[in-house]
């Protein structure tokens, strides 16, 4: 058996130690790292809990139409230092319970479709099981962003079980074609090089390149309804 990652780095703790920047209240610090542990545990049940639905949903739908819809799952959870630079963003004062309350993206499942027709076909079949609760949809797939990026965006509960409770845990799911994520895929890597300024003119040719996989997604969901697929 492979030894799981550690949820908690040591650059984390380092990170934690010196939020709390109280070395007198080692106990406190000690206290509030483990609790920090057990909500990343509880996040990565429900991360876990999402995936084997989709999982469960793929194998279904192939045992039925002999084809798959999901062509890849990807599951992340929220480093620490991204969930605290997020509170401050906000200016949320920094607490475990601010993590629970305010943030929908610590746990985050990524659903790679074939088709744009998969995308909400998986999203309806998701949250008609009678476990899940819809907390936001945002659809930038009927509303694309103004820089082209597309994605159906999906917060929902769904409960873990523990020894001796029941928890509810957000989850952000994002569904995407084959398309969409590479597309969203090198935007990130093209806007995120920080040496070059990104132009104007580059913005509008990541559009038309956005407008381009649309026009692919469209075509291709129209050839697999006429295989009949
Ligand atoms: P965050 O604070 O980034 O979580 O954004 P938000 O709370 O306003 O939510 P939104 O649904 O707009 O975006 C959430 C996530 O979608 C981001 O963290 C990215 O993973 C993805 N995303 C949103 N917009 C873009 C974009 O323009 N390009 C790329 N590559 N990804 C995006
Ligand atoms: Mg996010």
């Amino acid at each position: 058996m492979s030894v799981p990652a550690p949820i908690v780095t040591e650059n984390d703790k380092k990170l934690l130690q010196s939020f709390l920047n109280n070395p007198e209240k080692a106990s406190e610090v000690r206290h509030t790292m483990e609790s920090f542990s057990k909500l990343m545990a509880y996040y990565k049940c429900a991360m876990m809990e999402i995936e084997t639905k989709f999982n469960v949903l793929n194998e279904e739908f192939s045992l039925r139409y002999d084809r798959t819809p999901i062509s890849g799952i990807k599951t992340r959870l929220k480093r620490l230092d991204s969930i605290i630079q997020k509170l401050q963003r906000d200016n949320t004062p920094l607490s475990l319970k601010a993590v629970e309350t305010t943030l929908n993206d610590v746990a985050g499942v990524r659903i790679i479709c074939s088709f744009v027709d998969d995308v909400y076909m998986l999203a309806e079949a998701l949250l008609s099981q009678d476990d899940i609760t819809l907390i936001k949809t945002k659809d930038y797939i009927k509303n694309p962003k103004p820089n082209g990026y597309r994605s159906l965006h999906l917060i929902i509960s769904v409960p873990i079980f523990l020894l001796h409770e029941k928890k509810q845990m957000k989850v952000e799911i994002q569904f995407r074609t084959i398309a969409m994520d590479s597309w969203a895929a090198l935007e990130h890597q093209l806007k995120y090089k920080k040496d070059t300024e990104f132009t104007d003119e580059m913005a509008k040719d990541l559009y038309l390149c956005s407008q381009l996989s649309a026009e692919l997604d469209t075509r291709m969901n129209n050839l697999r309804k006429k295989v009949n697929i």
